[in-house]
This record gives C-alpha cells, sequence and structure tokens, in this order.
C-alpha cells in the first residue's frame, strides 16, 4: 500500500483530457465546446448540438442539412431486431430492454466497427444518434402490448420520436409543437455533462477496444441506476407518496430533520452548488408546458408547483442553496407529456447519446490512447498457506 492515490468515487481525479464540456458547479456555469448553455437552449436545436459536439464547430447551412440528411438514413431498425423486442417479457423495464437490444447491434452493423477507421467511428455514432429513438420507441410499445411505429422522416429528431411512441394504427396521431419543443430543450440539456458515471463507464469500456455499440450499451447500464439516472422518476414517486397539498407542511417537516431521511427529491445538487443552469432554463418551460399540456385534474403538478415555491422563499432550503435541480423539472414535463415513469430514465439515455459517442470519439482519436486501469489499495489477507480440506478447522 502507500504507492496509489486513495479517491473513492473518483472526486479528485481527472480522468481524461477533453475539449466537450466545461461545468463549473460553483459559479453554475455549462458550456458545449465553450458555448454557454443558455444561448444553445435559446438558439439551437437538438441535431445542431449534436454536430457541434461531434465535430467541434457549430455547422454551416449546408453541412447541418446534409448531417440531418445522414441522420435520418440510419433511423430505421433491422426487422430481425424486432424479435429482440418479442423476446422480452411483457412487463420488461424499458432500460433493460435499452442495454439489451442497443447491445445486439454490435452484431449487425460490421461496417462501423472497425475502431481505427475514422470513417466506421463516425458511422457508428451516427447510427447510434439515429437509432436510440426508434429503440426506446419500440422498448415503449413492447410495454404496453402496441404495435412498433416506424420511424417517418418528415419529423423532426423529438417529434419522430413522440410519434414513434404515440401513435397507433386506427387513428391519426396529432403531434403537439409544445411537446417537441419541450422535449428537444430537454434533450439539449442532458446532452453531456463531463465525466458523471455513464460517460466514464463508455470511456472506460471503450479504451479497451470494444465494440463501440457494446460500449453505449455498458453507458445505459450506468445511467440507469436511481443514483444517476433515476433522479427524476424519484420526484413523481416522491409526489405520489405525498400525494395531498394538505400533507406538504408534514413532509416539509421531514426533510428538514435531520433524523429523518426522507429528503425532497429533485433538490440540491452535488455540483452546482448556487444554482443548477439547466434548472433555471428548463423552469420556464415546465410551467408552460404545465400550463397549455398539464391534466389540469392531476395533483401532483399542483402539488409540484406548491413544493418549488416553498423551496424557493423557504429559510431552511434557500440557506442551504436548495433549489429545484433539472431533474425536477423534466420528470413534471414528461409527465403532462404522457410519458410513463419508468420511461424517464430512457430518455435521458436517448439525449445522453450524443455525448457518450462524442466522448468515445474523441477518447479513441487521441493519439496515445491507454486502456483505462485504475489501481486499488488492497486490504485482505497477509499472505498464508493453503490448508488440506481434512485439516481446516
Ligand atoms: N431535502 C432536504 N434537505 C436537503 C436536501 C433535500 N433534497 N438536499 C440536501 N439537504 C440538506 C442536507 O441535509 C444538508 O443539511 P445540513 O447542512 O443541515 O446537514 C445540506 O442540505 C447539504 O446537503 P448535502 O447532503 O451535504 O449535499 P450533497 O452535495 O451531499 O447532496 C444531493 C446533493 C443532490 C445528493 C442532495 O441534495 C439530495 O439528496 N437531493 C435529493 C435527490 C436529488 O434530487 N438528486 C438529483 C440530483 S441532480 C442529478 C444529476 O444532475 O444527474
Amino acid at each position: 500500500t502507500g504507492y496509489f492515490t486513495y479517491d473513492p468515487g473518483f472526486l479528485s481525479t481527472a480522468s481524461c483530457h477533453s475539449q466537450l464540456t466545461y461545468l463549473d458547479g460553483k459559479n453554475g456555469k455549462l458550456m458545449y465546446r465553450g458555448y454557454p448553455i443558455e444561448q444553445l437552449a435559446e438558439k439551437s436545436n437538438f441535431l445542431e448540438v449534436a454536430y457541434l459536439m461531434l465535430y467541434g464547430e457549430l455547422p454551416q447551412q449546408q453541412q447541418l442539412e446534409e448531417f440531418r440528411r445522414i441522420i435520418i438514413h440510419h433511423t430505421m431498425l433491422n426487422e430481425s431486431l424486432k424479435s429482440f423486442f418479442r423476446g422480452f417479457y411483457h412487463d420488461a423495464h424499458p432500460m433493460a430492454i435499452m442495454v439489451g437490444v442497443v447491445g445486439s447491434l454490435s452484431a449487425f452493423y460490421h461496417d462501423s466497427t472497425d475502431i481505427n477507421n475514422p470513417r466506421h467511428r463516425e458511422i457508428a455514432a451516427h447510427r447510434m444518434i439515429a437509432k436510440m429513438p426508434s429503440i426506446a420507441a419500440a422498448s415503449y410499445k413492447h410495454s404496453v402490448g402496441e404495435p412498433q411505429v416506424y420511424p417517418d422522416n418528415s419529423l423532426s429528431y423529438t417529434g419522430n420520436l413522440l410519434n414513434m411512441m404515440f401513435a397507433v394504427p386506427c387513428e391519426p396521431f396529432v403531434l403537439n409543437p409544445v411537446a417537441e419543443k419541450a422535449l428537444d430543450l430537454i434533450f439539449i440539456l442532458h446532452i453531456d455533462h463531463e465525466q458523471n458515471a455513464s460517460t466514464s463507464t463508455v470511456r472506460l469500456a471503450g479504451s479497451s477496444g470494444a465494440n463501440p455499440f457494446a460500449c453505449i450499451a455498458s453507458g445505459i447500464a450506468a445511467l440507469w441506476g436511481p443514483a444517476h439516472g433515476g433522479a427524476n422518476e424519484a420526484v413523481l414517486n416522491m409526489l405520489d407518496e405525498i400525494g395531498d397539498i394538505a400533507n406538504v407542511p408534514k413532509y416539509l417537516a421531514r426533510a428538514k430533520d435531520k433524523n429523518d431521511p426522507f429528503r425532497l427529491m429533485g433538490f440540491g445538487h452535488r455540483v452546482y452548488k448556487n444554482y443548477d443552469p439547466r434548472a433555471r432554463i428548463i423552469r420556464e418551460m415546465c410551467h408552460e408546458v404545465l400550463e397549455k399540456l398539464g391534466d389540469a385534474n392531476d395533483p401532483r403538478f399542483e402539488l409540484a408547483l406548491k413544493l418549488e415555491e416553498i423551496a424557493l422563499n423557504d429559510e431552511y432550503f434557500v440557506k442551504r442553496k436548495l433549489y429545484p435541480n433539472v431533474d425536477f423539472y423534466s420528470g413534471l414535463i414528461y409527465r403532462a407529456l404522457g410519458i410513463p415513469t419508468n420511461m424517464f430514465t430512457v430518455m435521458f439515455a436517448i439525449a445522453r447519446t450524443v455525448g457518450w459517442v462524442s466522448q468515445w470519439m474523441e477518447m479513441i482519436s487521441e493519439d496515445n490512447q491507454r486502456i483505462g486501469r485504475p489501481r486499488q489499495l488492497y486490504v485482505g489477507e497477509k499472505e498464508r498457506n493453503y490448508v488440506p480440506i481434512d485439516k481446516r478447522g
């Protein structure tokens, strides 16, 4: 022991150089490729930001059109993949299906798996960004027992996803532009967040030269955990538990009680100690969505707005800078759009795929790229001799 630095949770270890995302938690700053998230959220769209992440610069008009053409070229799933979905039990969690089906892409596409070939890497990245909504929607359709809907390439990235999730063969589906825009905004905000657990997982898996589709599947697996991608799901579960606005004072008292493990889900952040810049952007959209699309009879929305109001004014929360975080608002938006709770993390995975593939490409393209191989501090038995089974006490 003593040869290695002990850093559990990697709280003070930088594992790589990266040009993708700048995050300053103290000052509430988040930038992709140098562009403040506020500007991208207001002026850009998901596919344009995806281009920026992959290629380093915002596209010219013609480059963006070409990028869109390439992405929509890859939206279809191989028909054989349908049997993968059918193979899952009807109540399988959509994230379980995502891990399996995305991993299986490595068995389908051999023209994009030579990681030493930049063209292969690029095709793999395009395929994953394009196919993720199709796989996500098919996972959902399987869980509700409805037929899969093929992609419609005349729609926007998020419009296509909503159509594949909610269209049914027996009646026309009317795409709501507010829903489409809200989803696009949430997706921009979730594209990347530097070396979080799932992104580090993708990099570590990729550092061994593993198949790119398999690497992204490993990222999906890491994202699935409640401590990472599951927080917005926890917000909705908490609102269900509180149940009625009359119960708010009781739960508020519990949140402040240091002997009670209960916390207000969707409040506070490990990195952003002053405010979460993504929450500030998404808050406005959340209020618009609730006003235009929220079910007026759903008590959770009224409850959520009450909690927000309290948190922004109550001394306990203000003093500790416990603002509603991005997951608080994204959970509410998803609910208002009719997206079921077990699909929340899948939505996150679709957006984060852009971050994962960009980080993977950045790492693989490095000149002196090495396999990730952390060490440990051994705390087990000292050397001892083998004892034959009849001599063991
Ligand atoms: N409700 C009530 N009190 C809280 C909460 C909360 N949600 N969060 C923190 N506190 C209190 C905590 O008890 C402590 O009080 P005191 O100083 O009196 O002991 C103080 O605020 C500081 O908390 P902390 O535990 O030191 O903060 P942390 O950085 O370790 O935890 C956190 C951050 C996000 C884990 C925590 O705020 C939390 O559990 N929030 C609820 C869960 C949640 O919403 N998680 C999603 C975060 S965003 C995820 C992402 O971006 O990927």
